[in-house]
C-alpha cells in the first residue's frame, strides 16, 4: 500500500526531523501572529492607560527589538542543531544507491551489491537501515524528494550530491522529481519501496539474476519481437542480445510496481499501451511509438515484458 506522499507523514528519521521543525515554527509562528493581532487591538481600542504603555519607548525596546532577536536566535540554533545532522555523513554500515536523474526517469545502481544490479524508477531499500543516496543527472537538473522519507535535493550535471535517509519501516513512498525539467517533468515520479531486511536481500538475489527465458508461445513471439523491432538499441536486458543503455534496464521489469517512472503499472496491458501511445501517455518522452505493431504483436510483447519478473 503507497503511503500518502506528504511531509506530514514522515516515515523516515530525517523527515521527521522536518516534520517537527515544521510543526515548532508552524506553531511558535501562530503564537507570535497571535499576541501581535492582540496587541494591535489593544493599541487601537484599548483604554488610554494600555495605549500609553504600549507606545513607550521601553516598551518598543523589549518588545519590538531584543524579544524577536532572541527568539530568531533561539529558532535559528535549534533549526541548524536539528537539520545539521542530517547533513549527509553517512554511517558506516549505510547501504550505498546511485541515483542518476534522466529526462525523464531514473536510472538506479546498486553499486556494492556484488553484481551490475541497475534498475529504474523504483528504489528498494532495506527498513531501519541507513541509506547513503549518491544523486547525478544525465542532462539538466533534477530534484530528488521523497516527501515521506526524507528532505528534497538537486541532481545537478557535473556535480554529486548526497543524501541520507533511513525508513522506520516497510511501505511505498512516492517520490518526485521535484525541479523543472523540460517536457514531462510532472510524469517524472519513482517509488521508493522499504521491506523487511529479509525479504530485501531475497530482492537483491533475484536482481542479480539475468531476465527469466520466456515459457509461453506468446512470450516467446514477445521476446523475438523485442529483437525485432530493435528495442536493443536502447534497452538491455541482461541475458538476452538487448544491451541498450539510453533508456530503463528491462531487465525485471515486470517485477516493478510501475513503468513510464510512476505513470503504468507494470502490467502487459500497460506494456502495450505504452509501446504504442507513450507519445500520447507522456507527451516528448524520448521513446519513439511504436504504431506500426498490431494488437496481437503489442499484446505478445506486453506478455513478454511482463514475464520478466
Ligand atoms: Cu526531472 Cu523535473
Amino acid at each position: 500500500m503507497e503511503t500518502l506522499q506528504s511531509t506530514m507523514h514522515p516515515a523516515g528519521t530525517d523527515a521527521a526531523a522536518i516534520a517537527q521543525l515544521s510543526w515548532v515554527l508552524f506553531v511558535g509562528g501562530g503564537l507570535v501572529f497571535a499576541v501581535v493581532m492582540g496587541l494591535t487591538a489593544i493599541a487601537s481600542l484599548g483604554a488610554e492607560r494600555r495605549r500609553r504603555f504600549l507606545s513607550e519607548r521601553k516598551f518598543i525596546v523589549i518588545a519590538g527589538a531584543i524579544l524577536p532577536a532572541i527568539v530568531l536566535t533561539a529558532l535559528l540554533v535549534y533549526g541548524l542543531t536539528l537539520t545539521g545532522t542530517r547533513i549527509a555523513i553517512a554511517e558506516a554500515d549505510a547501504l550505498r544507491i546511485e541515483v542518476t536523474g534522466e529526462q525523464w526517469w531514473w536510472r538506479v545502481r546498486y553499486p556494492d551489491s556484488g553484481g551490475d544490479i541497475i534498475t529504474a524508477n523504483e528504489i528498494r531499500i532495506p527498513a531501519d537501515r541507513p541509506i547513503e543516496l549518491t544523486l547525478l543527472s544525465a542532462d539538466v537538473i533534477h530534484s530528488f524528494w521523497v516527501p515521506n522519507l526524507a528532505g528534497k535535493i538537486d541532481m545537478i550535471p557535473g556535480t554529486v550530491n548526497r543524501l541520507t535517509l533511513r525508513a522506520t519501516q516497510p511501505g511505498e513512498y512516492r517520490g518526485q522529481c521535484a525541479e523543472f525539467c523540460g517536457g514531462p517533468h510532472a510524469l517524472m515520479a519513482f517509488h521508493v519501496v522499504a521491506l523487511e531486511p529479509a525479504a530485501f536481500d531475497i530482492w537483491l538475489a533475484a536482481q542479480r539474476e539475468p531476465a527469466a527465458s520466456p515459457e509461453t508461445a506468446l512470450q516467446q513471439e514477445g521476446a523475438d519481437l523485442f529483437v525485432a523491432s530493435g528495442c536493443g538499441g536502447c534497452h538491455s536486458i541482461r541475458g538476452t542480445a538487448a544491451i541498450g543503455t539510453i533508456g530503463p534496464d528491462l531487465t525485471h521489469v515486470g517485477g516493478r510496481l510501475t513503468i513510464a517512472a510512476a505513470t503504468l503499472p507494470a502490467d502487459a496491458a500497460s506494456f502495450a499501451r505504452w509501446i504504442r501511445d507513450n507519445q500520447y501517455i507522456k507527451p516528448n518522452n524520448l521513446m519513439p511509438p511504436f504504431g506500426t505493431l498490431s494488437d496481437d504483436e503489442l499484446a505478445a510483447l506486453g506478455a513478454y515484458l511482463e514475464h520478466l519478473k
